[in-house]
Parts: structure tokens; C-alpha cells; sequence
């Protein structure tokens, strides 16, 4: 394991007869750390993080005895799983498992930027309140207006879920294919095009996986296809959206405000975006929950044992 995970993991390991290795460093392991942790032992698993780059000459480099890389996240934008696929190793990742949780993460940061929450919360700490001011941070509505979610999965159809039931938003959405599903649960309406979402929506949700094609799908373009008083949240990865075209979007006014809890260059964060009042930042946190984090570390677990006793884990990625 590269980082210590939830204990279950370890303590299914070891209940099942396997030795586990935990890397010791407090935080993430370099490219060159990692290579040499994983030649170290004849590894017959690796349970990998979000935060390692598994690429083919890291794949190339794992000894023989390598059957499986357990991602402990549902994203796997962090391993060539081509390149795995080729040696014969399994890539398996935690869907479903913090799905409610990410999309919960999702609402809060829409909420907070609707109802300006964290200005509010500054504001009251900077001791700025002097009294109830009728035009004080006045925040935008949820209720009837139109939520535009990209990529609907399993993640982006909870929170269309959520936000048409909870709060009476009307959903569209846009994604390889229809999603009955959604569209059933939700009424929702499907767009051919991630622009007809972006023209017609209040708040842009983005839950789509990171791939040569969506690298910078939200980019300068897009941005002015956007309402003046739109809201963009992504809780999916951060090189989806364009920083830079962010931060001119937001400081010219093209778009109302931004709530981030992933980052192009993860964990740098543009400096500009941190001056900005009307964007809200958390650092990486949808599926931070002692919840979600202990069933997915028994995820790990789970498809590990399932390869190394020659079964077929539930998550193997295609
Ligand atoms: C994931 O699982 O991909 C999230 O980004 C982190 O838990």
C-alpha cells in the first residue's frame, strides 16, 4: 500500500493470510519513490491512490509476480490500465460506494455558493457585521432554476437526483448517451452537446471521468457559451476545467461564481482563484467520509483477495 488507507483494509489482508507492506512516508510518494517501493518485494498486489502515477514504464518496472493495481478511489486517470491490461494485471476502483457522499460534497459547494456561506462566514469573522442589512450578500435561489450536469453517471445522476427532488431544480444534462434512468427519476433532459447545457443552465455540475477527451472541457470557449449569473461546481478531476479561463471568467464577470474541490494541477491551486470572493475551494474532500473511506479501503481488500485466489473481483475497470 502507498499510503495508509483505512485499517480494514489491512486488517482483511492479513485475516486472509497475505503480508501487507505500507509505504512509511507521511504523504505521497515521488514517481521515483513508488518505483522503488514497488521492486523492492515480489509484490503480488499493489493498492494504489489517486496520487500515484501507475504509467507504462511504472507498470513496466513492477516485477512479474504483480496480479492486480487496487485504486482506492472510483477515478483511475492515475494508471495506464492499457498497459496493465497488456502485462495481465487487473485494474480494479471504488464506484458506488461514496456516490451519495460525492454527491452530497457536490450540493454543499452549490448551496455555499448560492447562499455566499463562506463570504458570510468571513464576513462575520473579519468582524465586518454591524447588523442585519437588507441588501447584505444577497445569495441566488435554487428552486426552479435549471441544473446543467455534465457527465451523468452515477455521481451526476445523484445530484440531479438531490437537487430535482430536494429543491425543485429542473435538470439537463449531457453525456456519451441518454441516461433513461435519470431521465425517469428526474425528468431530466438530454442535450446533444455539452454547449446546449451550458446555454441553458443556472448551476454546471461536472462529473465527468478525466480523459484526453474532457481534458479542459469547461475552457474560454465554453465559459462564454455560459449565463451571466451561472454557478460552475466540479467534484471530478481538475484538469476538466481550464484555471486560467476560469479566473478571467470569473473576475470579467462572464460567469457568477465557481466551487472547486479538485484542481488542474492538484495540489497547487491557481493563486488567482484564492483572491477571488465568489469561489469556494475544498481540498480534494467529496468522498471524505469515515463512512465512505472505511468501505472503500474494505473495496481494496475485497478485489485484491478475489484476484489472488483467482476469482474475478467485483471492480475490475474495463
Ligand atoms: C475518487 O474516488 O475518484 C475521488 O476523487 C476521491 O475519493
Amino acid at each position: 500500500m502507498m499510503r495508509w488507507i483505512p485499517v480494514r483494509a489491512e486488517e482483511m489482508l492479513r485475516e486472509a493470510g497475505y503480508e501487507v507492506t505500507v509505504s512509511q512516508k507521511e504523504g505521497v510518494l515521488t514517481w521515483d519513490e513508488l518505483k522503488a517501493a514497488l521492486v523492492e518485494k515480489q509484490y503480488d498486489a499493489v493498492a494504489s491512490l489517486l496520487t500515484d502515477t501507475i504509467d507504462a514504464d511504472m507498470i513496466a518496472a513492477m516485477p512479474d509476480s504483480v496480479k492486480i493495481i487496487a485504486n482506492y478511489a472510483v477515478g483511475f486517470n492515475n494508471i495506464d490500465v492499457a498497459a496493465a491490461h497488456a502485462r495481465g494485471i487487473v485494474v480494479t476502483n471504488t464506484p458506488d460506494v461514496l456516490t451519495a457522499t460525492v454527491a452530497e460534497h457536490t450540493v454543499a459547494l452549490i448551496l455555499t455558493l448560492a447562499s455566499r456561506i463562506a463570504e458570510g462566514d468571513r464576513f462575520v469573522r473579519e468582524g465586518k457585521f454591524v447588523g442585519w442589512d437588507p441588501l447584505l450578500l444577497l445569495g441566488t435561489d435554487l428552486k426552479g432554476k435549471t441544473l446543467g450536469i455534465l457527465g451523468a453517471g452515477r455521481i451526476g445522476s445523484e445530484v440531479g437526483r438531490m437537487l430535482h427532488n430536494g429543491f425543485g431544480m429542473q435538470v439537463v444534462y449531457s453525456d456519451v448517451k441518454p441516461n433513461d434512468a435519470l431521465q425517469n427519476v428526474c425528468n431530466a433532459t438530454y442535450c446533444l452537446t455539452p454547449e446546449e447545457v451550458l446555454e441553458r443552465a443556472d448551476v454546471v455540475s461536472v462529473h465527468v471521468p478525466l480523459l484526453p477527451t474532457t481534458h479542459h472541457l469547461i475552457n474560454a470557449e465554453r465559459f462564454s457559451k455560459m449565463k451571466k449569473n451561472a454557478l460552475l461546481v466540479n467534484t471530478s478531476r481538475g484538469p476538466v476545467v481550464d484555471e486560467l479561463a476560469l479566473v478571467v471568467a470569473l473576475k470579467e464577470g462572464t460567469i457568477r461564481g465557481a466551487a472547486l474541490d479538485v484542481f488542474e494541477f492538484e495540489p497547487k491551486v491557481t493563486p488567482e482563484l484564492l483572491t477571488l470572493p465568489n469561489v469556494v475551494v475544498t481540498p480534494h474532500l467529496a468522498s471524505a467520509t469515515e463512512e465512505t473511506r472505511a468501505k472503500m479501503a474494505e473495496m481494496v481488500a475485497t478485489n485484491i483477495i478475489e484476484v489472488l485466489e483467482g476469482r474475478t473481483p467485483p471492480n475490475a475497470v474495463a
